[in-house]
């Protein structure tokens, strides 16, 4: 079964497995880059990798319309239940199963508080196991040394990458963490949505192939693409 992915800009991403709808950080609604509204979302599990107001995003709304379960760390996961909507806490090197496979938190490097201040847990980032693919989305994040044991832990299709800089990784950085996760393919994500986050992505691939093997895919919010 192939297992597709639609990227809507920014970190958001839907990853469709069989019947299953998956998304990560659905931020639509301020969104330069998304392709369309958050009422287009069909997700049934909502992954978060933490609290910013760009990641977090139209989660609420769309909960709320589609019942969906949000995974997200403890502090985030408790957020959101005392708004009525169903979630699945979890937080840095726990794994769980799901009815479309498996999912994993990493830790990330960064920061994670709500839009008021209020306290987000730590920032993560997720593997997510589907229809025989394993998808890495390493949420905002600087370059960490324990990249290398990710990629030794799980066998990695697709690594979602922040090249941004300024708030995450650049380019460079992101270079040096596709090839420690030895990942089949990166696509890029946390850039061109803001000036402070403008990026060469056309450039980024290009190196990622000349000097690591490793494919780089340049998608356009909207595009989709089969792992
Ligand atoms: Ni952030
Ligand atoms: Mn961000």
């Amino acid at each position: 079964m192939p297992v597709k992915i639609i990227y809507h800009g920014h970190s958001n991403i839907e990853i469709l497995s069989g019947s299953h709808i998956i998304q990560i950080d659905p931020f639509y609604t301020g969104n330069p880059l998304a392709d369309v509204k958050a009422d287009t979302s069909k997700a049934q599990f909502i992954f978060l990798t933490h609290a910013h107001e760009d990641h977090v995003g139209d989660t609420e709304s769309i909960a709320r319309r589609t019942g969906a379960i949000i995974a997200a760390n403890y502090e985030i996961a408790v957020h959101f239940e005392k708004k009525g909507l169903k979630t699945a806490p979890m937080n840095h090197g726990g794994g769980k199963d799901f009815p479309f496979g498996h999912a994993f938190m990493t830790i990330a490097f960064h920061t994670s508080a709500f839009s008021d201040g209020s306290y987000g847990g730590q920032p993560g980032g997720w593997i997510i196991q589907t229809g025989g693919k394993t998808l890495y989305h390493a949420g905002d994040t600087a370059l960490f040394g324990d990249m290398e044991l990710i990629g030794k832990l799980f066998s990695i299709d697709l690594a979602c990458l922040p090249i941004g800089d300024n708030f995450t990784m650049g380019p460079a950085h992101a270079l040096l963490a596709a090839q420690m996760l030895k990942a089949k393919a990166v696509l890029p994500i946390h850039y061109n949505t803001w000036p402070p986050i403008a990026q060469d992505v056309a450039a980024f691939c290009r190196d990622l192939e000349a000097k690591h093997y490793i494919k780089g895919l340049v998608m356009k919010a909207g595009d989709s693409h089969a792992i």
